[in-house]
Order: C-alpha cells, then sequence, then structure tokens
C-alpha cells in the first residue's frame, strides 16, 4: 500500500508483518524472539521491496523439457546496512536474495545534536551497475538515513530504496525533503517523534533490542 498522499511512501500492511510488528513492540518480547520476528519480517518486506526487480530468461531443462524461465540476477542488488541496527533486516533480506552484494555504513547519532556522524563506509564495487537498498529499522530524525544516502549518491547506483520497520510522520518528512527520488518501504508510520529522537509509541530502541545491549 502507499500513503495516498505520496506515492513514494510505501506502508507494508500485510497482516503476516503487522502481526509481527506487534509481537516486536511489546517490551515483554525477549532479545532472542525480538531477533527472530525482525528476520522473518524482514523476509516478508523484501517480498514487496523486490517485487519490481528486473528478470531475465535462461533456458533450463525439466525432466519432461526444456523451457525458457525468468530468474533475477541477485548480484545486481546492493544491500546497504546502516549499522548496527541495519544488520537485522540484512540478515532477513539475505535469506531470500542470497545473491546480493552488501554494503556497511556506520554513522552514529550525536546525543547532543542528533545529526549523524560517519565511522565506516565500505560498499560493493561497480555501484553504478546495482539497484541499491538502504535498510535500517527505525527512520526517526532521518538524519542517518539522509546521510547515508547523500553518501551513496556519490557513487552514482542505478536506484536507490530505503527500507525501514517503523517511522514517524518527521523522519518521513525529513527524508522526502532530502531524497525526494527514493521511495520509502516501512511497516508502520507511528504517532510522532519524543525529545530525545525516539519513535512513539514504537519499539524502543532497536540496536539494543536486537543485540540485547540495553
Ligand atoms: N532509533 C531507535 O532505535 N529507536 C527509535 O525510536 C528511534 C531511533
Amino acid at each position: 500500500m502507499t500513503t495516498p498522499q505520496d506515492p513514494m511512501v510505501h506502508v507494508i500492511d500485510h497482516p503476516l508483518v503487522q502481526h509481527k510488528l506487534t509481537l516486536m513492540r511489546d517490551k515483554g518480547a525477549s532479545t532472542t524472539s525480538f531477533r527472530t520476528l525482525l528476520n522473518e519480517l524482514s523476509m516478508l518486506m523484501a517480498y514487496e521491496v523486490t517485487r519490481d526487480m528486473p528478470m531475465q530468461d535462461v533456458q533450463i531443462e525439466t525432466p519432461l523439457e526444456t523451457m525458457t524461465a525468468k530468474v533475477i540476477d541477485g548480484k545486481k542488488l546492493a544491500l546497504v546496512s546502516i549499522l548496527r541496527a541495519g544488520t537485522g533486516i540484512l540478515d532477513g533480506f539475505l535469506s531470500v536474495v542470497p545473491g546480493a552484494r552488501v554494503g556497511h555504513i556506520g554513522l552514529y547519532r550525536d546525543p547532543a545534536t542528533l545529526k549523524a556522524v560517519e565511522y565506516y563506509f565500505k560498499m560493493p564495487k561497480e555501484m553504478p551497475e546495482r539497484d541499491v537498498v538502504v535498510v535500517d529499522p527505525m527512520l526517526a530524525t532521518g538524519h542517518s538515513a539522509i546521510a547515508a544516502i547523500t553518501r551513496i549518491k556519490v557513487l552514482n547506483p542505478k536506484s536507490i530504496k530505503f527500507v525501514c520497520l517503523l517511522t514517524c510522520p518527521e523522519g518521513v518528512k525529513a527524508l522526502r525533503e532530502a531524497h525526494p527520488d527514493v521511495p520509502i518501504y516501512t511497516a508502520a508510520i507511528d504517532r510522532q517523534l519524543n525529545s530525545h529522537g525516539y519513535i512513539l509509541p514504537g519499539l524502543g530502541d532497536a540496536g539494543d533490542r536486537i543485540f540485547g545491549t540495553q
């Protein structure tokens, strides 16, 4: 589903996605179940995000005859994980597109300014031939997503999509204004940001919940 006002914002409202998201939001969910749910939910989201992936014809032999059949070229895809929480979504995507290449960008949020500061950047080669999917569970202020996409655009990839689990009106607005050519895929748009840059009602700190570090 796209939001009525903006066809570039895709809210994946499939019941399985929504069900798993609810279980993840619950503060009683253990680290193990949070991680498992994020992995499953990411696989389901990958199904929507890769819907328009280019396909090519190959000749194969079924047990009965030769046929021309369609395959995707997973290697053309570059999944870029924003460290550290992006890893949770990355794993689910790789389960369904195992041939994808992977980039990492390390950004931390300056606690005073909430601005993104880069500490690591490693991308696959031949980026101009690749479709890029940037993953980060929470699109909150938008600072990390905007900084990551700005940096990736320098490498001139064929296309860029942004995938998160949860966002809020402030995050969507910031990213859409900074990068209007980048579609956003999310499982939900929550009510608002709080003064510490957390999404409400949200699910807390995604990195801490994935890695059990709170
Ligand atoms: N990052 C998180 O992990 N959670 C939020 O609510 C916002 C940013």
